[in-house]
């Protein structure tokens, strides 16, 4: 294991490489019992992403590593994982914003059923998205060939919500839902609240009703976790605050 600068750099080069040591924790369910920790070296840049240098592994040292990505630019929330113990996006993440003098640890995000290497079963997650109903439910249709009307203060109100892409960072940095599957967790009711607050959308009633539940919101503990992990910058904690406050008034 090695953090030093891979080569000298040639006298009139601008950019230089560096030696990376990423220790992955792997698992391959047809073969280990238990996860196991492996290192790797790998020659970067520091323009570089995390998801960089698990391309270089997977296609110069070992095929084998699993893991999911797909835009490679903070959209399609499928690479989110734990760098150096934080939950983020490999793809959103610098190799320049990391300190390489020491090992960079990556693992698959916690709380969910582990499948291989980084790739966690991410249907209880999913599950929890679909119980809150986040799609929107009128009771009227708008004017024969108009949109529905919406006040720019009225879109304000939701807006921050709007951002998330279902990346699972926060539920999965978040110690309840750790310990109680049963929660749940934060992205869930993070796009509950992008339709209790939207004034086209009748039903804010039945979602607070299934958020006002064992299981829903009352088991934050405001650990702001969730705000911490967010790529996308989404005042989680906050949101899940004003479910609270619209369950207690008894009405978005
Ligand atoms: S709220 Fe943020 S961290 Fe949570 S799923 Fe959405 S984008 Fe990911
Ligand atoms: S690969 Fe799409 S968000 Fe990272």
């Amino acid at each position: 294991m090695s953090n030093a600068v891979a080569e000298a750099p040639a006298a009139d080069s601008p950019v230089q490489s560096f030696l990376v040591t990423f220790i992955v924790r792997r698992f391959d369910p047809e073969v280990d019992e238990e996860p196991r920790w492996v290192d790797y070296d790998v020659e970067l840049y520091s323009t570089d992403r995390v998801l960089d240098a698990l391309h270089k592994i997977k296609w110069e040292v070992d095929g084998s590593l699993s893991f999911r990505r797909s835009c490679a630019h903070g959209i399609c929330g499928s690479d989110a994982m734990r760098i150096n113990g934080r939950n983020r996006l490999a793809c959103k993440t610098l190799i320049k914003d990391l300190d390489i003098s020491k090992p960079i640890y990556v693992e698959a995000i916690k709380g969910l059923p582990l499948e291989k290497d980084l790739i966690v079963d991410m249907e209880p997650f999913f599950a929890s998205y679909r119980d809150v109903q986040p799609f929107l439910i009128a009771n009227s249709q708008p004017e024969k060939g108009k949109e529905r009307k919406q006040s720019i203060v009225d879109r304000a109100i939701f807006d921050d919500t709007t951002k998330c892409i279902l990346c699972a960072a926060c539920t999965s940095s978040c110690p309840v839902f750790w310990t109680d599957g049963q929660y749940f967790g934060p992205a869930a009711i993070v796009n509950a609240h992008r339709f209790i607050f939207d004034s086209r959308d009748d039903a804010a009633d039945v979602r607070l009703d299934i958020l006002n539940d064992k299981e829903g919101v009352w088991r934050c503990r405001t650990t702001f976790n969730c705000t911490e992990a967010c790529p996308r910058g989404i005042e989680v904690t906050k949101a899940i605050a004003e479910v609270k406050q619209a369950i207690l008034r008894g009405g978005s």
